[in-house]
């Protein structure tokens, strides 16, 4: 994966060179930017021999390569240690005086910030009030490190250790955190299957930044079985594996996690409030009952389209005279595009009304990926969402896989920030997911 390692200007710069060491042997391509003022504790020199990587901290350098613009938008990551007072406050205001903070504003992925400063500066309501509306959207701020601090004063405001701001920048990408003392995770592509990832990791990881903390989620998954006779029912080859997954990213970000469960492959996860049903009807009635009460809406449910217009009390015989049964398929409602007009019809997302983000998912197929994406982007008006998964299925199945590519499209993709491709097993994909709902969220209402 790309990574951008931001590195302020404070004295715990030097221990971001382990950190950056753990990124590059995990097979990680990381580009440094540090701040004009962190080369005075550690030099360009460095972290380009460390990185391979070209370095500045300057956005008139290479200016032919667009880096300010380029680096924010191909990292897949951005890990910033040390940030310094200064940086969280440069970062919620949302300036862009120097290559880092241009970076952060171009962001697509996850950011995680790992502080190091004086306990009073941490304390100081300003830092406190910095961190709360970075958090507010969407961005990772890790709690720092209590210990010896650089005179001979001890107390909260230590750079976390390199291995920990490692595990939770694993965490918040969606790859599987290695455990304490083996070796480093590898990188994205070669991850282990989609349920490697203990929630518990994720929970340390996503659990300091509290991003969904206060929210409300419901998550559809699996796929419905529409009955035909007591035996008998015509269902699709949905595993669940992406709405459970999407279901613990949840969790781990802090989330309330309601559960709609159809037909599914692997067990739910613990600490979801979950709710069984059957038919796309059952899923319908579900849905509309969590709706109004959830801040975010996620339809991975493969709902059938279509159900038998009949549903025999008794099971459908072979027929003496010869005559094969017909079954006759009746429209089933689309469930995803209703609960958005219900919720305008409620009011805007950004005035209240609830759920503030819906996201639907897709499965496309065609000739190329232009074709696919104008398929989405159709489906993406039709439905009238705020974000849609797409899937695109055909070269490799996608269905009970565990490793799947998604382009997330939304309304206000354009040519200078289009939509974003992800590739990686379910978890990877669910930690995109929830980070980019994260920010939605955040651009839509603050926490009730
Ligand atoms: N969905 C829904 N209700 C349905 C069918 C689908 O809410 N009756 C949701 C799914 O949960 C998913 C999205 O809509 O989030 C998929 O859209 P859909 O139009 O069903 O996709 P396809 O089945 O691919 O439809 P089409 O064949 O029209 O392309």
């Amino acid at each position: 994966m790309r990574i951008v390692l931001g590195v302020g200007g404070g004295i715990a710069a030097y221990k971001s060179a382990s950190l950056l060491r753990l990124f590059t042997e995990a097979g990680h391509n990381v580009s440094v930017i540090p701040t004009e003022a962190s080369t005075r504790f550690v030099g360009v020199a460095t972290w380009e021999a460390l990185s391979g990587n070209t370095v500045s901290s300057s956005v008139f350098d290479e200016v032919e390569k667009v880096n300010h613009v380029r680096l924010g938008h191909e990292a897949d990551l951005i890990v910033v240690a040390p940030a310094t007072a200064d940086l969280l406050a440069r970062a919620a205001a949302g300036q862009a005086d120097d290559l880092l903070t241009n970076t952060l504003l171009m962001a697509r992925g996850p950011v995680l910030f790992a502080p190091a400063m004086h306990t009073e500066m941490w304390s100081h309501p300003a830092t406190r009030a910095n961190v709360a509306t970075l958090r507010s959207r969407g961005v990772l701020v890790m709690e720092p490190a209590v210990g010896r601090l650089t005179g001979k004063d001890t107390g909260a405001g230590r750079l976390p250790d390199p291995e920990d701001i490692f595990a939770a920048a694993l965490a918040a990408a969606g790859l599987p955190v290695p455990d304490a003392g083996t070796a480093p995770a590898p990188a994205a592509g070669n991850a282990a299957d989609g349920t490697a990832l203990p929630s518990s990791d994720l929970s340390a990881a996503f659990g300091v930044s509290g991003a969904l903390e206060g929210r409300t989620v419901t998550v559809t998954a699996g796929g419905t079985r529409e009955p035909l006779d007591p035996v008998r029912f015509l269902g699709n080859r949905s595993s669940g594996k992406q709405g459970v997954a999407l279901a613990r990213a949840a969790l781990a970000a802090g989330a309330r996690v309601r559960l709609i469960a159809a037909h599914m492959d692997v067990p739910a996860p613990d600490g979801v409030e979950l709710i069984r049903v059957e038919t796309a009807l059952e899923l319908r009635e579900a849905v509309h009952a969590a709706a109004p009460a959830s801040d975010v809406l996620i339809m991975a449910a493969a709902v059938a389209d279509f159900r038998p217009d009949r549903n025999s009390d008794t099971k459908i015989k072979k027929r003496d005279d010869g005559e094969d049964p017909v079954i006759t398929l009746v429209r089933n409602p689309d469930i995803l595009a209703e609960a958005v007009q219900e919720r305008n019809a409620s009011g805007t997302p950004g005035g209240g009304a609830l759920p503030s983000v819906i996201v639907g998912f897709a499965a496309e197929t065609g000739d190329g990926t232009a074709e696919v994406l104008d398929y989405g982007r159709q489906k993406l008006a039709r439905k009238g969402c705020e974000l849609l998964v797409l899937n695109r299925v055909g070269v490799s199945l996608v269905f009970g896989q565990d490793v799947t590519e998604v382009t997330l499209l939304s309304p206000a993709d354009s040519e200078t920030a289009p939509a974003p491709t992800y590739t990686g097993t379910k978890t990877e994909i669910a930690g995109r997911i929830i980070a980019r709902i994260s920010q939605e969220l955040s651009a839509a209402l603050p926490v009730r």
